[in-house]
């Protein structure tokens, strides 16, 4: 049995989890929090994290029905993210592995999304049985990463975004027309009853060659669009044309470039995770571009798109239980090892 953390940005999260089964996991979200500001304020994340922890660390106990005693191991999220965020979660894991005498495991945020998308079913389990190699997208606030997953844990990146990642391109633009933030949630809702070919906003990258993604452009022409067009905010039809519009951009990139380069390489399945892969119509796109293809597709439940410590923990787990090359590094595994805010997620060895 092993205990996961997760707080390297703006929600506190603990997960129990035993032979890949998800038997917690407890998340307690500070958006409301920090909406009030128009985004993440670092201080105050930190300072609900320490809040939060033990609460939150208590009712994953007691929803999994077990206690510390039982526990084999001790998972944290140590990067990417922002650094005092990370260290309150991370010191915490550390201290309980110290007390316990168990080991500690430290996992990249990015590395747990990757293979979220194989946590599914109730109680969610970790589905590795089924694990085909593929291409997979990882969009959330912070990163939009294309990567090839050859097998379990051992993946390369194909590509990122060079500037803004997609939920920072929602997250910035729905600011520009006035929603609250987080505004990818808010801008789902409202595109839901909006044109998405009212407005024609450009597509990043669309056509060229390589992996990467662009996203400030598309927060700047959505910018110029609205000192244009003024009274366009006034109007909720237009408004929701609007969301929809800009929403239908995003995901037309993003959904190219993962089938480009699905079709690039010998896979035959797609897989999508991360707090955008909450968006409907990028299910929605995604799910008909893959049977357009034959492609499997598997997406992130919506409980595991957006942060959790079900998918740190799961990844935890599974690299203690395979070990050999590809299992945890010992700078993971000490006990004072530091938080790794500005960590990349690097390929496995070839
Ligand atoms: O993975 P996540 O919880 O945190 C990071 O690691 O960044 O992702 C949060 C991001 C935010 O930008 C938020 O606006 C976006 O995911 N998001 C959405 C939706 N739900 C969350 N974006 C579009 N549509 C959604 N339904
Ligand atoms: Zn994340």
């Amino acid at each position: 049995m092993l205990l996961a953390i997760e707080t390297s940005c703006d929600e506190t999260s603990a997960a129990v989890i035993s032979n890949g089964v998800v038997l917690s996991n407890i998340v307690s979200s500070q958006t409301r929090l920090h909406s009030e500001y128009g985004g993440v304020v670092p201080e105050l994340a930190t300072r609900e994290h320490l809040r939060n922890l033990p609460p939150v660390i208590k009712a994953a106990f007691d929803a999994a029905r077990t206690t510390p005693h039982a526990l084999k191991a001790v998972a944290a999220t140590q990067g990417p993210g922002l650094p005092n965020a990370l260290m309150a979660g991370l010191k915490t894991a550390q201290c309980l592995a110290f007390a316990l005498n168990v080991p500690f495991v430290g996992v990249h945020h990015h590395e747990a999304h990757l293979y979220s998308p194989w946590i599914s079913g109730s109680p969610p389990r970790v589905d590795f049985e089924s694990f085909q190699p593929n291409v997979s997208l990882i969009v959330s606030g912070g990163h939009t990463i294309l990567a090839h997953v050859r097998g379990e844990l051992d993946h390369v990146i194909m590509g990122a975004t060079l500037d803004d990642a997609a939920g920072e391109c929602f997250d910035k633009t729905a600011k520009l027309i006035g929603l609250p933030y987080p505004g990818g949630p808010e801008m789902d809702r409202l595109a839901a009853e909006g044109n998405p070919k009212a407005y024609d906003f450009p597509r990043p990258l669309l056509r060229e060659p390589g992996h990467d993604f662009s996203f400030a452009g598309l927060k700047t022409s959505v910018r110029y669009f609205l000192e244009r067009n003024p009274g366009i905010l006034k109007n909720e039809q237009s408004l929701r044309d609007l969301c929809a519009s800009v929403q239908a951009a995003i995901v037309d990139v993003l959904v190219a470039k993962t089938l480009k380069a699905a079709r690039e390489l010998p896979v035959r399945c797609v897989t999508a995770s991360g707090g955008v892969t909450a968006n409907r119509r990028l299910r929605q796109e995604l799910q008909a571009a893959c049977d357009r293809n034959g492609l499997k597709l598997r997406l992130a439940q919506p409980a595991h798109c957006t942060d959790n410590a079900a998918m740190i923990g799961t990844l935890a787990e599974r690299k203690l239980q395979l070990g050999g090359a590809n299992s945890v590094e010992p700078s993971l595994t000490d006990l004072d090892a530091d938080a790794l805010p500005n960590w990349q997620l690097a390929a496995t060895a070839a």
